[in-house]
C-alpha cells in the first residue's frame, strides 16, 4: 500500500450505517460486517469550512474536497464530473401550471450520467489505497463510468452487465478497454457472477454501497443543488432510485451542510421514483422485513431502475421517512412518453430514469401530495442518447 500523505479532507473515519462501529479510512474496506449494512464516511464537525471559500474553486465536484474522502490531492482521478446545470423547465412549467419547476441535468457528466461522480470518488480512493483491479455489476451507466475512470487511473476493469442492455452501454466499456461480461438477467444476477469471478478476492468490487466512497461522490449533487439555488433548497426533490446512492447521498449532503452552517431547514421531501416493472421500495415501505418476497422483478426501459434487492434499502427507507417523502412507481409506457415530451418541449433528450420523475410529479400534483406552488426539483440522472435502442 502507498504511504498516505497529509490529509486535506475533514474525513475522520468510516462508520457502520446501523451501529456506531468505526472502520479506518486508511485500509481497504467494503461494507460494515458488524450489521451487514453500508459504511458511511464521517467528517470532523469541529473544523470550519465557509461556503464563501467555494467562490474561487474549480468547476467540478472536487470543489467540496474537504467533504470528500481523499487524503492526497494527487490521487484524485477526475474527468471533469459535477457542477452540472440546474435550470427551470420553463415550458413544462407554464404548460402544466407548476411555476417553480427545475431540473438538475446530470447527462452532461463524463460518460453521460451521474455515475461519474460516485465512480470518480471510488476510483480516486482506490488509487490512494493501492488498488489496481476493479470489477462491478451494473445496470449500464456505472459500468461505462468505471471503465472510463479506470482507464484514466491505469487500472484494470471488468464490467458485468445484463445482456439486454442497449448496445451503447456495452460498446463504451470496450472502447475504454474494460473486460465486458454479459449475463442473462438483472443486476442481481450480475452481482452473483461478479462474486463468482472474484471468489479469490483478486478484484476490488465497486458494487453500489458495498464500497463506501461512491456515496460520497454522489452526495455532491446535494451540495450543488444548495449552491446553485443560492442556499434555498426546493420543497420537493424527485429522484429515480435504483440502488439508492443518489437519494441517500443527497440527504447526507443536506445533513452535512446543516452542520457546516451552510443551510437551515426545513429540508426537502425526498421522493423515490421507480418503474412499475421493478419497484422494491414501494414494498419495503409497506413491510421492511419481508419485502424481498413480495414481487417479481422485470426489466424496464429505465435500465438503472431495475435493481430488485438494493443493499442500501434500510437507508433509503430511512431517508424517505425522515424527509416526509414517499415512493411512487410509473409504467414503461408513461416513461417513454415522458422522454419524448421533454425532448419535444424542452429540447432535452433525457434518460428514461429522469423522465420517470416528470411523470411521477404529474401523478403527485394530481393526487394533491405536491402543491402547484411548491418549488420542485427533478433529477435527470443520465443522457437519453445511450438508450435509443430501447425506443427502436
Ligand atoms: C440513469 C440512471 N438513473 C438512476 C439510477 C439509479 O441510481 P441509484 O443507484 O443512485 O439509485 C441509475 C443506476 O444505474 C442510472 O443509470
Ligand atoms: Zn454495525
Amino acid at each position: 500500500m502507498k504511504t498516505l500523505t497529509k490529509p486535506f479532507t475533514f474525513a475522520t473515519r468510516l462508520k457502520c450505517a446501523n451501529c456506531d462501529q468505526g472502520y479506518p479510512l486508511s485500509a481497504i474496506n467494503t461494507y460494515a460486517k458488524c450489521c451487514n449494512q453500508p459504511l458511511v464516511v464521517e467528517y470532523d464537525p469541529s473544523l470550519t469550512f465557509h461556503k464563501t471559500q467555494l467562490e474561487s474553486r474549480q468547476h467540478s465536484m472536487w470543489r467540496y474536497a474537504e467533504m470528500l474522502p481523499v487524503f492526497d490531492r494527487g490521487n484524485i482521478v477526475s474527468l471533469g464530473e459535477g457542477m452540472t446545470p440546474l435550470f427551470p423547465l420553463s415550458k413544462l412549467a407554464s404548460n402544466y401550471g407548476i411555476p417553480e419547476l427545475f431540473i438538475k441535468d446530470e447527462s452532461v457528466n463524463p460518460t453521460g450520467s451521474f455515475k461519474a461522480r460516485g465512480i470518480s470518488a471510488a476510483v480516486s480512493k482506490a488509487k490512494e489505497l493501492g488498488i489496481t483491479r476493479c470489477i462491478v455489476p451494473t445496470a449500464g451507466n456505472a459500468g461505462g463510468a468505471l471503465a472510463a475512470y479506470c482507464a484514466k487511473a491505469g487500472m484494470e476493469c471488468t464490467v458485468v452487465m445484463p445482456r439486454h442492455t442497449p448496445a451503447m452501454f456495452k460498446q463504451e466499456c470496450e472502447m475504454y478497454g474494460a473486460v465486458l461480461i454479459l449475463v442473462d438477467g438483472l443486476i442481481n444476477d450480475c452481482a452473483k457472477k461478479t462474486a463468482e469471478l472474484n471468489s479469490d478476492g483478486s478484484y476490488f468490487d465497486v458494487s453500489t454501497l458495498k464500497e463506501p466512497y461512491r456515496l460520497e461522490g454522489k452526495k455532491t449533487m446535494g451540495y450543488e443543488i444548495a449552491e446553485q439555488l443560492n442556499w434555498q433548497l426546493p420543497d420537493v426533490i424527485l429522484y429515480p432510485a435504483g440502488g439508492g446512492t443518489g437519494l441517500i447521498g443527497i440527504w447526507k449532503a443536506f445533513k452535512e451542510m446543516m452542520s457546516l452552517g451552510w443551510i437551515s431547514g426545513p429540508l426537502p421531501r425526498m421522493i423515490a421514483v421507480q418503474s412499475k416493472s421493478c419497484a422494491p421500495i414501494l414494498y419495503a415501505l409497506k413491510d421492511q422485513q419481508n419485502w424481498k418476497n413480495s414481487f417479481t422483478p422485470r426489466p424496464t426501459i429505465a435500465n438503472g431502475l431495475a435493481v430488485p434487492y438494493p443493499f442500501g434499502m434500510d437507508m433509503m427507507v430511512q431517508v424517505l421517512e425522515e424527509s416526509g417523502g414517499m415512493a411512487l412507481a410509473v409504467d414503461d409506457e408513461e416513461i417513454a412518453a415522458g422522454v419524448k415530451e421533454i425532448a419535444r418541449t424542452e429540447g432535452l433528450l433525457i434518460a428514461p430514469e429522469g423522465a420517470a420523475t416528470w411523470k411521477a410529479l404529474l401523478h403527485l400534483v394530481q393526487g394533491g401530495q405536491i402543491s402547484r406552488s411548491e418549488k420542485v426539483l427533478l433529477l435527470n440522472t443520465g443522457s437519453g442518447y445511450k438508450y435509443l435502442d430501447n425506443f427502436a
